[in-house]
């Protein structure tokens, strides 16, 4: 019963909903954006190409590419005010509580993505959201750092400028290596969307109550900041140096995950509902290979993981449960070469999920759902008489 919620026409929007922006087989391990597999999109579009495919559903031409690359440019400047809410965080405060947090008070500065009731206010929310959120998700950074927050630069593209306002030092431009460029663009594609996946239903079930899009999409970032959803990135970053650190024996970690007893998951493995291989971990775990030889990173955690892999899946445990890498499972031995602090790979998870978050709050508004009402299978007390004891 537990997650099985299923369309009871009593009930409208009881749980599950109809979408036509991905199409996932768990068993067949196949994943399509707008029918396009993901092994196109990975090997021949880029990130924006993506996210308008995502969220409008074909791919665009040159020239509308362009005009939605304008588009955005036009709304990268973030208040100021907003600098003072960041101020007040800790540098302590793990990036996706201080993201969440932002992306709620955009709301307050652009009000008019709240009701994006016609196409052209729909149209700004997305551009302005798209914009927005990747110079806050780098401030959460800057600010742990306690470094000067750096502006989106409009003369460079819209990976770079993670990287730009990320790292880029007060004195001269940053001068991004082409390769990390290309990196991040397959990773942000890889995560662009997923289904129904905790976030996105969240992001959903939020926006179908009619509260704003940056609302949503900050209920969106505190979903997936779980470790069992977006947080396994991070926290198979910290398992596998562990593992490292306590002399990188991976059979104690596989024993510690099937023994009952101990609460510890292996992370990065398992998938509520790939119980085939995640054709994203495939495409991941070549490109972790590239990257590192690539850029001369000969990283012992890579060694590790594969070696992880390779016990689990040979294991009975694991292939009884039809555990496999999940996305999760290399794309932080990625970040972590291209110089991205450990508590920032949620975030960029974030960054890379923002528009299928957009695309399916759009979809969810346009398709004129009601407000998300999932029902419970009561097991409670039948009526009883109230006797004061
Ligand atoms: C993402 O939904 C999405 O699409 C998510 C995502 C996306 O793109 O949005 O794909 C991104 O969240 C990927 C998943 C990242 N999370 C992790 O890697 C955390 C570790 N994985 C697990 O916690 C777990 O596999 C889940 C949460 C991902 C899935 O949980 P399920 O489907 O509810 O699995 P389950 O709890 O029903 O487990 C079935 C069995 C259990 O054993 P038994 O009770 O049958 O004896 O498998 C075991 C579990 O104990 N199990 C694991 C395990 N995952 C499941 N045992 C050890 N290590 C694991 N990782």
């Amino acid at each position: 019963i537990s997650g099985v919620i299923t369309l009871d026409p009593g009930y409208k929007n009881s749980g599950s909903c109809k979408s036509e922006i991905t199409f996932l087989d768990g068993e067949l391990g196949i994943l399509r954006y707008r029918g396009y597999s993901i092994e196109e999109l990975a090997e021949k579009s880029h990130f924006l190409e993506v996210s308008y495919l995502i969220i409008f559903g074909e791919l665009p031409s040159v020239e509308r590419l362009e005009q939605f690359e304008n588009d955005i440019r036009k709304f990268t400047l973030v208040s100021e005010e907003m600098k003072i809410i960041l101020d007040g965080f800790p540098r302590t405060a793990h990036p996706m509580g201080v993201l969440s947090a932002l992306t709620s008070a955009l709301t307050a500065f652009n009000p008019k993505s709240v009701d994006a009731d016609n196409e052209k206010d729909m149209y700004d929310a997305v551009c302005k959201t798209i914009a927005k959120f990747l110079v806050i998700a780098t401030w959460t950074y800057r600010k742990s750092m306690g470094y000067p927050l750096n502006y989106y630069d409009n003369t460079i593209g819209y990976v770079e400028n993670f990287m730009n306002l990320m790292f880029k030092l007060p004195t001269g431009p940053y001068t991004a290596n082409p390769i990390i460029i290309d990196a991040l663009d397959k990773l942000f594609i890889l995560h662009a969307d997923h289904e129904q996946n905790c976030s996105t239903s969240t992001v959903r079930m939020v926006g179908s109550s009619h509260a704003g899009l940056f609302a949503s999409i900050s209920a969106g970032v505190s979903a997936l900041w779980g470790p069992l959803h977006g947080g396994a990135n991070q926290a198979v970053l910290e398992m596998l140096e562990e593992i490292h650190a306590t002399g990188g024996d991976a059979d104690k970690y596989l024993a510690k995950a099937k023994d009952k007893n101990d609460p510890f998951r292996l992370m990065g493995f398992g998938h509520r509902v790939y119980k085939n291989f995640d054709p994203r971990a495939k495409i991941i775990k070549k490109a972790a290979d590239e990257v590192l030889a690539t850029l001369g990173v000969n990283d012992p955690i890579l060694e590790i993981a594969k070696k992880l892999e390779v016990s689990a899946l040979e294991d009975e445990y694991f292939k009884s449960r039809n555990l496999y890498p999940n996305v999760d499972f290399y794309s932080g031995i990625i970040y972590r070469a291209l110089g991205i602090p450990t508590d920032m790979f949620t975030v960029l998870f974030a960054i890379g999920r923002l528009p299928g978050w957009i695309a399916q709050w759009k979809e969810m508004r346009e398709n004129k759902e009601p407000i998300g009402r999932p029902r419970q299978i009561y097991t409670g007390y039948p009526l009883r008489e109230y006797v004061k004891s």
